[in-house]
């Protein structure tokens, strides 16, 4: 995910900024830059991929005395991986770098177009600093034309902007995405969008709220609230480690990244629902045209989601939908016809196995659309089209919001299918998106749920075996809920359909055997329940999940009522992921590099 510094002080810009970037690289990016602003001299530099081709790109650039500066990792979402799209973003004497998504950003633009206003790049950030500059032709001073522009913007964003017309000065705004300011006892400030950078540089920071905005001077930290009302910074003093600062003190990446998923599916949502439609903007209008049949083709946790969307597709665009486990799909000669639209599904864009079957569908001269978190990955580059999940990079092996986000664009664009070809009503479309709205809030996980999984795992170290059942949608995620048991916990899991147990797997039954059941109140419920009920009657050692009071179970969890399925599956899905990491945790494993596992698997 996109990282941003910045810095004023008398020590060389470039090294403090650089350092900075570098602190924020476990985050992931495609492309970096800075721009720095002493008195009346801007510089800037850009470069796309690691760092060491910026420095290598500003290896003689060095500021004496004082100056301000920005710097960012772009973590592509609107606009390719390219110098041009990445941040700092130009004006005529002002520079911006932003995280977060300008949701309004085309209607801004289309009015700085008309005004004549020329852009480079592809991204929604550009709009910041021209709509900035525009202000500030009227506005009193930079600041009153910042406080303008902030008030125009639509999104989440975390912005840090240095103009000429104010050179000694660096104004910020944040809402939704993180931002703090640090001071040391040199006189320096510090901008980051994490902890870590400023650590070794900073002795205390202010953590910016949503709504502030402000600027920063060499001796002046001025902050405004939403009401415009000034309010004075609160510092804390700054951790001093590292690894948990990069980890947001979680204990792990994966329970860091199963806490994120609230924020990242917002991000995947942002500025792609309107009332009554999904926009994906980087589809082509007619992708689906002459389109009969998705063949959905993955592996893992990305197969999961896929086997997942084929039970939206068939339910809301009424389009036939197969899904293929992409090692088995390369060498089993599949009749591929030209009215099927060939979806990939791959967190990395890298899995060589999904990878083999997009190129086969490519030259079987199949429309092809890959669902990816990585832009400029190789199935990126090579597919006709492509969505981006927007989860940011995750470092946890297992994977969790990679798979929240899948599930979310799938959700999406099962609607957005549904509306071109006319197969749901409007009514039925708006509600659908209001319940995605939803999404964000359903994933947020209380303390006390994971309290109580702490203390259910403490059961669940032994046996011979987990089953985890569900119907209908809540079958792959039962697949994903054991496929997450086993990577972490190195238990045997296995996922089933709740109503298949009793043609075979229901033989094993016995105390020892843990069932983990989904139980929603939205999905063939009463269904669902009998299947768990034969399970209980032949003394398995059963675990219900269902925000309906059940009985029969050796443990219950209680979910929240929601109005919907699916807003019931995502909650399951935390409480699924918690579960395999408090018993990993127990058992002592490394969550987070499981063994014999790999993050991105490029071989066969
Ligand atoms: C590896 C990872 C899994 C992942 C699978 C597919 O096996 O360990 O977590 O689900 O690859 O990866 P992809 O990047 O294609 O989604």
């Amino acid at each position: 995910m996109c990282g941003i510094v910045g810095y004023l002080g008398e020590r060389n810009t470039k090294e403090i900024l650089l350092d900075g970037l570098k602190e924020l690289e476990y985050r992931g990016y495609d492309s970096a830059g800075i721009a720095v602003l002493q008195g009346n001299d801007f510089a800037n530099y850009k470069a796309v991929g690691k760092l060491i081709n910026l420095e290598e790109k500003t290896k003689d650039f060095i500021t004496k005395g004082f100056a301000v500066g920005i710097g960012h990792t772009r973590w592509a979402t609107h606009g390719k991986p390219n110098e041009l799209n990445a941040h700092p973003h130009l004006g005529e004497e002002s520079y911006v770098v932003h995280n977060g998504i300008i949701e309004n950003y085309a209607e801004l633009k289309k009015e700085l177009l008309a005004d004549n206003i020329p852009f480079l790049s592809q991204t929604d950030t550009e709009v910041i600093v021209h709509q900035f500059e525009k202000n500030l032709k009227s506005a009193k001073n930079a600041f009153e034309a910042f406080s303008t522009t902030i008030q125009e913007l639509e999104g989440a964003y975390a912005i840090l902007l240095v103009t000429k017309s104010e050179p000694n000065t660096i104004f910020f705004a944040k809402e939704g995405s993180p931002m703090l300011v640090g001071i040391n006892t040199e006189g320096e400030k510090y901008f980051a969008s994490s902890d870590t950078p400023l650590i070794g540089q900073c002795s205390d920071v202010n953590y910016f709220e949503d709504g502030d905005y402000g600027y920063v001077s060499a001796d002046e930290i001025a902050i405004f609230d939403r009401e415009s009302k000034q309010k004075k910074p609160i510092f804390s003093k700054l951790t001093q480690n590292k690894l948990s600062a990069q980890k947001d003190g979680y204990r792990f990446f994966m329970e860091k990244e199963i806490y994120e998923q609230s924020d990242v599916i917002s991000d995947t949502l942002m500025g792609r629902l309107s009332e009554d439609a999904v926009i994906f903007d980087e589809l082509d209008k007619n992708l689906f045209d002459d389109i009969h049949e998705i063949k959905l083709c993955a592996c893992g946790t990305s197969y999961h989601s896929a086997l997942s969307a084929s039970y939206l597709f068939e339910r809301y665009s009424k389009i036939k939908t197969s899904v293929e486990i992409a090692s088995e799909f390369r060498y089993r000669e599949p009749i591929m016809s030209k009215d099927t639209l060939f979806i990939v599904i791959s967190q990395s864009g890298e899995t060589a196995d999904t990878l083999e079957t997009l190129k086969m569908a490519k030259k079987a001269g199949l429309k092809t659309l890959v669902i990816c978190n990585v832009d400029n990955s190789s199935m990126v580059r090579l597919a006709d089209s492509s969505i981006l999940t927007r989860a940011g990079i995750e470092k946890g092996v297992a994977s969790t919001k990679a798979f929240a986000t899948q599930v979310t664009v799938f959700w999406m664009l099962s609607l957005y299918v549904a509306k071109l070809h006319n197969t749901l009503s409007s009514q039925e479309i708006a509600k659908q998106i209001s319940l995605l709205r939803e999404v964000p809030a359903s994933v947020k996980v209380n303390d006390e749920m994971h309290e109580k999984m702490k203390r259910l795992s403490k059961r669940y170290l032994h046996g011979h075996g987990f089953f985890f059942i569900g119907r209908d949608i809540f079958f792959p995620l039962a697949l994903e809920g054991a496929l997450k048991l086993k990577e972490i916990s190195y238990l045997h899991a296995e996922g089933y359909p709740s109503g298949e147990m009793k043609h075979g797997p229901i033989a094993l039954a016995d105390p020892e055997l843990f069932t983990i059941a989904l139980l929603p109140e939205h999905m063939l419920y009463e269904k669902a329940k009998s299947n768990v009920e034969e399970l209980s009657a032949r003394d398995s050692t059963v675990c219900v999940i269902s925000p309906k009071i059940f009985t029969k179970a050796d443990d219950f969890v209680q979910t929240a009522p929601h109005k919907d399925y699916m807003l019931e599956f995502f909650e399951m899905m935390v409480v699924l992921q918690v579960l395999s990491l408090e018993i990993s945790i127990r058992l002592g494993n490394d969550v987070d590099m499981p063994r014999n596992l790999a993050k991105s698997v490029t071989v066969e």
